[in-house]
């Protein structure tokens, strides 16, 4: 019985392949630098590459029995499906940011930057505070150094981003880390192979911090 997994490019990616490795799937054609896309060699596991927040879309519509995403898109986008494992690599933060001149108790409407904009309202919604949400698709450190924004909600893993751009963290919101996602339907049809993979999975995954 073939899995299907749809794998969130970029570091999700790279930090997830040693452990499906561990786990014993073979990742070589993966691990390869390419702009391959489709990996169909394993009778037992196929991957596609997909940019993260479409990896739900692919779980949502069935072409995919789980997605391996962080956990940023499953609270931005919400969804229907199982959230089965935390993977525990691709560790990072929910941060609200700023210029060091920026004052939390400013008393205009805020204007906030962010790729996440559900997750910025509900973070403003139990401060209850109205803000004017400003949706971004990347390099969101530059809306404040630019006076398009007050303040950014974004995550931050490593703060080298934040340092170089000289900005300081006012707030600290929910840790982030990777998830493994399984389509409801799959669950059921292939459920002795996904238990299989998800204890497999739990056997190499880092220890909880
Ligand atoms: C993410 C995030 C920050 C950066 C933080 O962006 O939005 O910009 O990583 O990481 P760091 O704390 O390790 O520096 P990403 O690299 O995904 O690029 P993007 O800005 O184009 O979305």
């Amino acid at each position: 019985m073939t899995l299907t997994i749809a794998l969130a490019k970029g570091r999700t990616t790279a930090q997830v392949l040693p452990l499906l490795s561990a786990a014993g799937i073979d990742c070589t054609a993966l691990q390869e630098k390419s702009r391959r896309l489709l990996f169909t060699d394993d009778p037992d596991f196929h991957f596609v590459l997909v940019k993260a927040p479409d990896v739900l879309t692919y779980l949502n519509r069935g072409t995919v029995d789980i997605g391996i995403v962080g956990s940023d898109i499953l609270e931005e986008q919400g969804h229907q499906q199982f959230d089965l494992l935390d993977l525990r690599t691709g560790r990072c933060r929910f941060i609200l940011a700023s210029t060091p001149d920026f004052d939390p108790h400013q008393t205009s409407r805020k204007r906030i930057a962010t790729k996440y904009p559900h997750i910025a309202q509900r973070y403003f919604q139990d401060q209850g505070e109205d803000v004017e949400m400003i949706k971004i698709e990347g390099s969101v450190e530059l809306a404040p150094l630019t006076g398009m924004a007050d303040a950014i909600v974004d995550i931050t893993e490593t703060g080298t981003t934040l340092r170089e751009n000289h900005l300081k963290v006012f707030a600290t919101l929910t840790p982030v880390s990777t998830h493994l996602v399984v389509n409801r339907l799959a669950l059921k049809q292939k459920k002795t192979a996904i238990y299989q993979l998800i204890q497999a999975l739990k056997r190499v995954r880092p220890q909880e911090v």
